[in-house]
């Protein structure tokens, strides 16, 4: 996508109403940070609570359903961010994703709905939370 169109996108917030046609050329868009994007200090105690939270999906599940006690994490959770997780690279062609990205990834995948807004406490939450919970996390191979 040209850079102006990245740009534009960013700016007027709707880059989640990027059209199919985009979408079905690089799936990996609208997981990918927005030109300008700068990461913003999040509440952990937030992240933890919507991390429970079955209605950020549309299909019943939370977070938890599947990560709760490290469950459905692979070794890669271990490494510092950006690094390859499999089903961000196999499903939507990013070869190394960004910890927000990868929660975008879930949010879009497994949790059957729309990326959070990338200036919102909601992702920002998720992404501190998530770095405490990487912090405890043994991989076992
Ligand atoms: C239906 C099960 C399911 C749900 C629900 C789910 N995930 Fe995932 N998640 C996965 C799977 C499977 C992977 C990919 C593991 C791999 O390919 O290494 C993954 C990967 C991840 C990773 C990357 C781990 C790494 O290796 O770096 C993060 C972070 C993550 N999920 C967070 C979340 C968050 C936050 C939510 C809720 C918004 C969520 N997930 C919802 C199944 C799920």
């Amino acid at each position: 996508m040209p850079k102006l169109l990245i740009a534009l996108f960013a700016a007027a917030h709707i880059a989640f109403a990027i059209p199919a046609a985009f979408a079905a050329d690089d799936p990996g868009a609208q997981i990918t940070r927005p030109a300008g994007y700068k990461p913003m200090a999040g509440d952990a105690a937030l992240g933890e609570r919507l991390f429970n939270d079955a209605r950020l999906s549309t299909n019943g599940m939370s977070c938890a359903s599947c990560h709760a006690n490290h469950g459905a994490f692979q070794a890669s959770f271990a490494k510092p961010y950006p690094h390859t997780v499999a089903m961000a690279k196999e499903q939507l062609g990013r070869k190394t994703v960004y910890l927000d990205e990868m929660i975008q990834g879930c949010m879009v995948m497994p949790m059957a709905a729309k990326p959070l807004p990338w200036d919102s406490k909601e992702l920002a939450g998720l992404t501190a939370y998530l770095l405490t919970v990487q912090k405890t996390f043994k991989p076992s191979h």
